[in-house]
């Protein structure tokens, strides 16, 4: 059996979810434990006869097992109208068979999210994107109001999940309170997963 990890699955067309991605990480590392970073390919009518198995850069692509044998989950996604983009939708709507065996009962999750504009539905999608993962039976990592950044920010960042104000031409980098809280996730994730993972004899 491998050791536990906190998969960090997210979808990312121009890189500000996928920075995102790699902060939580590090949040992860940094509380001891093992992060996976997993992508998703992207849809279209044909997408299964035309993607490649192997993407040309970046990270993996998630298979359902990284899901299954995970001790908890990061899923991060730009926000397309108010919701999470098709690809990982298209991914999640294809995990009914570890919903049937309850395989994520109890592990602990968190979302986050990239926009362009900063008004322009960060909550709504990281709120939609908690609701398959409640019928998952996992349980839900927000960020506490003990994180002083949550406060301070001038970007993004809620009590829901981190989130990246990427601006109109998506060139915003991460700014440090962005930074901060998704480092928060991640060691919360790491924190509470640990917690939770039963001692092995
Ligand atoms: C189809 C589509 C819908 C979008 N909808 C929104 C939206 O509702 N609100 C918003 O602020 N940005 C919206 N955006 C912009 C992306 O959320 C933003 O560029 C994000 O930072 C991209 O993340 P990425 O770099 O990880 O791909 C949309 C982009 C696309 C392509």
């Amino acid at each position: 059996m491998s050791a536990p990890y906190i998969l960090v699955l997210y979808y990312s067309r121009h890189g500000a979810t996928a920075e995102m991605a790699r902060q939580i990480a590090r949040g992860v590392e940094m509380a001891g434990l093992e992060a996976r970073l997993r992508t998703v390919p992207s849809v279209s009518s044909d997408c299964e006869a035309t993607a490649p198995a192997i993407p040309e850069d970046g990270a993996l692509y998630v298979e359902l097992d990284d899901l299954k044998n995970c001790a908890g989950l990061a899923l991060g996604s730009p926000t397309r109208f108010g919701n999470m983009a098709a690809p990982l939708k298209y991914f999640i709507d294809g995990t009914s068979s570890l919903w049937l065996t309850g395989e994520l009962v109890g592990k602990p999750a968190g979302v986050f999210t990239s926009t362009s504009s900063l008004h322009g539905g960060q909550e709504s999608t990281l709120l939609s994107m908690l609701l398959p993962l409640l019928h998952h039976g996992m349980l839900v990592c927000g960020l506490p109001y003990s994180e002083g950044a949550l406060l301070e920010t001038r970007g993004g960042g809620t009590p829901y999940g981190p989130s990246h104000h990427a601006g109109a031409d998506g060139k915003r980098k991460l700014d440090e309170h962005e930074i901060a809280l998704c480092r928060a996730l991640g060691q919360r994730l790491a924190a509470t997963a640990a917690k939770l993972e039963t001692p092995r004899g």
